[in-house]
């Protein structure tokens, strides 16, 4: 358990990066700035401790992160059209950061600002913040908490949880980008994932907002029911990998008859042999191919490129808040929003 600096930001607060560890020797590492994670450390088929995150060294790289490595989105994930939405007869006006649209809540979101360390032990880290009425042109003064758990079993819980004076949109998420040949280790095409979502919510065009439809995966490029390798479709001739400049769409995660949380993906890369498989709660997943990463400097001297790492983005879907064919990400005053997301690590 130890807390190092992690530089300070260009608002000349003091950063910190945790520590966390479980009893077999595997470590995550998470940051106040973004409540960001910054590692994940864990054995390949050899034993020898990889990290199959992402990151930077300090805290000027999340600042300048265009990409959200780690960081946690909020309040909400993903895209609403126009930038806006309505919520109780009121229209509000968002940030319109990605082209009308807004995207992971605008430029000043949850992914920008130093959270508070509420509780740090050994293997668990909470942080909380504040986001005030009309932030991004969000309704309500909200509270959220995110706590980091990492198991005795390997896994590292996500879980989330936030309350709001006003009706508001509570629809957060982990922007982490996974790659489980180790983050330097170049691209992901070849490592294979399986996703249990037998429909997918198509976009528009290439700005990404969904067309309203919930549509099978089966027979096209999106259907990872059975494992695949990430490359074997990317570069489809297929309209929506097209407008995703490969994967970059909203997975609709099947569910048992009570909609139990359930295992919705499983991740592999045949290299070292970690596998990664991923729970939750939530009604979606935007699987992410990384089509964006733009070559760049990351952790510890490694160079990172389009396609090195893969985003598993838990969520209600993109635009829920106006699209009435999609389960509402509305969060009425006085109720709690808690949602838990969590992948676990092994070999095979
Ligand atoms: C979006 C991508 C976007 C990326 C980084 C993902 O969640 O779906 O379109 O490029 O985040 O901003």
């Amino acid at each position: 358990m130890y807390q190092e600096s992690f530089g300070t930001s260009s608002r000349g607060e003091a950063v910190s990066v945790y520590t966390l560890e479980n009893k077999g020797g595997r470590q995550v590492r998470v940051t106040d700035y973004g409540a960001a994670l910054v590692s994940i450390l864990v054995p390949d088929r050899d034993g020898t401790l990889t990290d199959v995150l992402l990151g930077y060294d300090n805290v000027t790289g999340y600042e300048n992160n265009t990409c959200y490595f780690g960081a946690v989105i909020g309040r909400n994930g993903n895209r609403i059209a126009n930038a806006q939405c309505t919520i109780g007869g009121t229209t509000y006006q968002l940030d319109r950061n990605d082209n009308e649209n807004n995207l992971h809540s605008g430029s000043k979101g949850m992914d920008t600002i130093v959270w508070k360390v509420k509780e740090y032990t050994d293997n668990t880290i909470a942080l909380t913040c504040k986001s005030a009425d009309k932030e991004q042109g969000f309704p309500g003064n909200m509270d959220v908490q995110v706590t980091y758990v990492l198991t005795q079993d390997d896994t590292l819980e996500i879980h989330y949880e936030a309350a709001a004076d006003k009706d508001t949109v509570a629809n957060l998420t982990n922007h982490a980008y996974f790659n489980l040949a180790g983050h330097a280790s170049g691209s992901i095409l070849d490592q294979e994932l399986m996703l249990r979502a037998s429909h997918f919510t198509p976009v528009i065009d290439s700005k990404a907002i969904p067309t309203g439809e919930i549509v099978p995966t089966a027979g096209t490029p999106m259907d990872f029911t059975t494992a695949k390798t990430i490359g074997c479709d990317i570069d489809a001739d297929d309209t929506q990998v097209g407008y995703g400049g490969g994967f970059d769409h909203n997975f609709v995660l099947d569910k048992d008859e009570k909609g139990a949380f359930e295992l919705f993906a499983e991740a592999y890369a045949p290299s070292t042999g970690i596998v990664m498989k991923a729970y939750t709660d939530l009604p979606g997943v935007q699987f992410y191919s990384g089509n964006f990463i733009t070559e760049q400097d990351g952790k510890q001297g490694a160079v990172y490129q389009k396609r090195q790492g893969f985003c598993l983005e838990t969520q209600y879907f993109p635009n829920a808040v106006n699209e009435p064919n999609f389960e509402s990400p509305v969060l009425k005053a006085g109720d709690t929003y808690k949602t838990k997301t969590s992948y676990q690590f092994g070999v095979r």
